[in-house]
């Protein structure tokens, strides 16, 4: 009802209000091509009224700790794929986990997000009993897990253990495109599967796709908008693609920083209550990127919480900040920068509001 009346009261250009419940195909394409710079920031204040309507001026951080910078997969666009002999490879250890999350508590951190690459050393087995470690050492934390493509057991073992969050982007619903980025060993279908698992049992769960991946068309990205509808995820991570130094798509130029604005917008308005990150890659491309992204309804913040000998070794992109403001120390810093835009950040879980 809330938003229905936000919409209702808010004339976005010569679109007209948009019904948030009913966003139709056409719409989403008149968005995200829209030329008037003066419609667009009202599609962003529209958003962002939603995002107020829901959450205030509070922003949730996460602290987030990369686990391993090692991958068995050989996605075409990222950095640590497994044949890029260049890469700085490391993974830490549970003690290294363990301290790290330590640090993040300290800090006001309350969700901790561990996010790695497919490494076959951090097994099922051994991720589980992390898990476990982390629930018992901090019972008012939320825990999120990003370690890819995994048995439907091993997910449920990660859930039993106390694992309340995944994230794993779909990086794109269609098809044809999903091979041209990803090796024929891996497949959109087996990921879309994983994240319907993940929704089945329990988990907060976070879909998304990188905007402007190499061959990406505007079918592709309504697809994907889509497959959200579809999932309903309650998460969601959208970046601009970066090329990655050594990998086959070095040279091709990095995703819009305008139309991954325009995106987070839209899926504001149509998940109304999903938690959106203004990413690392958006703040990568655009020193404002994170302030832009929550002036155009993102929510949460995920500050870097590596120990600090390894920040910057996670390679998946070139150029990837990951000291200054982005770091999870810069707590301060960073609040002082969300207050210069009417914001704040929120020192809780921040969990998904059903
Ligand atoms: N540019 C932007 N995002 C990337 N990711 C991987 N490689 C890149 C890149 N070159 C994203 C993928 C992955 C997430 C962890 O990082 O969407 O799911």
């Amino acid at each position: 009802m809330l938003i229905k009346k936000i919409n209702s009261q808010t004339k976005i250009g010569q679109h007209g209000p948009i019904d948030a419940a009913h966003i139709t195909r056409a719409d989403y394409v008149r968005w995200l091509t829209e030329s008037d710079e003066a419609a667009v920031e009202r599609l962003f204040e529209a958003a962002r009224s939603v995002a107020l309507a829901h959450f205030g001026t509070g922003i949730y951080v996460r602290g987030l700790i990369e686990i391993s910078a090692y991958c068995r997969n050989d996605c075409l666009y990222c950095g640590l794929r497994r044949s890029n002999r260049q890469a700085a490879r490391y993974r830490l250890t549970e003690e290294e986990i363990l301290a790290s999350c330590r640090r993040g508590y300290t800090l006001g951190y309350r969700t901790f997000v561990l996010q790695g690459g497919e490494d076959p050393a951090q097994s099922d087995d051994w991720l589980a009993n992390l898990t476990a470690r982390i629930r018992t050492a901090f019972p008012d934390a939320a825990l999120t897990l990003s370690v890819g493509e995994r048995s439907d057991e091993a997910y449920r073992w990660f859930r039993e253990a106390g694992a309340d969050r995944y994230l794993l982007r779909h990086e794109t619903r269609n098809e044809a495109h999903y091979a041209t980025l990803h090796p024929s060993d891996m497949s959109a279908a087996r990921r879309r599967r994983c994240l319907y698992t993940l929704k089945s049992l329990g988990f907060q769960t976070g879909a998304g796709m990188m905007v402007g991946s190499p061959g990406q068309t505007l079918d592709h990205l309504l697809d994907d908008l889509a497959f959200l509808e579809e999932l309903d995820p309650e998460m969601i991570g959208i970046g601009p693609f970066i090329p990655a130094a050594h990998t086959p798509f070095s040279h091709r130029s990095a995703g819009s920083v305008s139309l991954t604005l325009r995106l987070i917008a839209l899926l504001r308005l149509r998940f109304p209550k999903a938690l959106i990150p203004a990413t690392t890659a958006l703040a990568t491309l655009d020193p404002m990127g994170r302030e832009k992204g929550i002036l155009a309804g993102a929510n949460v913040l995920m500050p870097n919480l590596s120990p600090p000998g390894v920040r910057g070794k996670y390679g998946i992109y070139d150029g990837k900040c990951c000291t200054g403001d982005e770091a999870a120390e810069a707590w301060q810093a960073l609040d002082d920068r969300l207050n210069r835009i009417g914001y704040h950040m929120v020192c809780g879980r921040g969990d998904y509001l059903y």
